[in-house]
């Protein structure tokens, strides 16, 4: 059984399949994703229904996109054997509980997320008033509750839907966790606990009641995790007993904001492929020399005589990525009084970049040459996920009164 500190330390995250990632995939997430699977219980999964919520004209790019980018995640360090990686789609129960969670959800709260209308603006070629595009936060709110994620990494333009995700979790818990009896099988669990940890928690519950005291809570909370006299259900409710609520069946995760990558693309706009200004992954080392050798620099920087400023030059942003502070001064000194060249400068850029994808490229080659292998990852990874949210979905189906039996 999951333990609650176990489930307050699940992290889970997804992606839209976009195919081959970019640098700034790797710096601004995946590396992200790769330090958390060391310390944290991650699930990471392909979000390939979310795909369908704006490419549903033409899904028959999607199934290659999933392919390569779970190669890339893999390329650059995932490993499956620490998180589990999967396909949404190939977890059915996601669907349930959405349906489920659309009960609940007023329209509004829908209609107010910021992307709705943004993202209708931007995509205007595309008929996005869908009944599955207005629902998509909703579908990720579902992606989260049926893991009970206790944090999820996103960037700033997913906060709202965390938070959204939020309000829905404790809407949930308000109309499906107050039992009628709550009162008395709340402490009917305690009495489980054996006296001593039950008196010290009665004790802690009324510090934070009475007296807003966090460290209480937080106390509490780690002894409930500690006790192993409890069943589910029983956890749930002395954590809404404790709280102040009814039972907590779909717990609230919290964003885990990962700060904007500083990795800009070649021309010193965002790395996108939309404008054609990336490094992927995959890129040979030729194509990444070349690449570099051609960026654009300082404007003003003409001839080889010509004094520049790094801060007008996106090269010198890559310096800020990769160079050490030894580099970084040769480079604003060399460049300021015209000492070097600009492919003297971009030199210890290339040797940084090559460095670094040349083990990336080395694991994608190894799993290109084994699709069975990475079939078995997602087969394995999918598996657990799903065994997960099926006993998360047997208490939702309980709590909504679906259990015929
Ligand atoms: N909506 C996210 C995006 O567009 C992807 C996503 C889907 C996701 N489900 C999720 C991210 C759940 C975090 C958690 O980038
Ligand atoms: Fe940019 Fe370096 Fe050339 Fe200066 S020397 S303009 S920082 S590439």
């Amino acid at each position: 059984m999951t333990s609650l500190a176990d489930r307050h330390a699940r992290v889970l995250s997804g992606m839209r399949p976009t195919g081959r990632l970019h640098l700034g995939h790797y710096h601004g997430v995946l590396k992200n994703w790769v330090a958390l699977q060391q310390e944290y219980d991650c699930f990471f999964f392909v979000a390939d229904w979310h795909a369908l919520t704006t490419h549903y004209e033409d899904p028959s790019l999607i199934p290659r996109a999933v392919h390569e980018m779970v190669i890339d995640w893999l390329a650059a360090g995932i490993d499956p054997d620490k998180a589990r990686l999967f396909i949404q789609s190939q977890v059915p129960e996601h669907a349930e509980l959405h349906l489920l969670l659309s009960m609940i959800t007023p329209l509004g709260w829908l209609e107010r997320v910021p992307s709705y209308k943004d993202q209708q603006e931007a995509l205007k070629e595309k008929d996005l008033a869908t009944y599955g595009f207005l629902g998509y936060p909703l579908l990720q709110s579902a992606d989260i509750l049926i893991y009970r994620a206790g944090l999820v990494p996103v960037g700033e333009d997913q906060v709202a839907h965390v938070e959204i995700t939020r309000e829905v979790a404790r809407r949930f818990n308000h109309l499906y966790g107050r039992e009628p009896d709550f009162e008395q099988k709340a402490e009917a669990a305690l009495k489980k606990m054996g006296k001593k940890a039950a008196k010290a928690f009665a004790s802690q519950r009324r510090a934070y009641q009475e007296a807003g005291d966090t460290e209480a809570l937080q106390a509490a909370r780690d002894l409930l995790a500690e006790q192993q006299n409890l069943g589910l259900e029983d956890r749930e409710r002395l954590l809404g007993y404790l709280e102040g609520g009814g039972r907590v069946i779909l717990p609230e995760p919290q964003p885990l904001l990962t700060q904007a990558s500083k990795m800009p693309g070649l021309d010193g706009r965002k790395m996108s492929k939309s404008y054609a200004n990336t490094l992927a992954l995959n890129d040979s080392p030729k194509a990444v020399e070349q690449k570099l050798r051609t960026m654009p620099t300082d404007t003003n920087r003409v001839r080889r005589t010509d004094p520049g400023d790094p801060a007008r030059c996106p090269v010198w942003q890559f310096h800020e990525v990769y160079s050490s502070a030894d580099t970084k001064d040769w480079v604003a000194q060399g460049c300021k009084s015209a000492g070097i060249g600009c492919i003297d400068c971009k030199q210890p850029v290339i040797d940084a970049v090559l460095a670094e994808l040349g083990p990336m490229q080395q694991r994608a080659a190894e799993y290109e040459a084994r699709p069975n292998l990475v079939r078995q990852v997602i087969e394995q990874g999918g598996a657990a996920a799903r065994a997960s949210a099926q006993a998360t979905l047997a208490e939702v189906r309980q709590a909504m009164s679906l259990s015929y039996s």
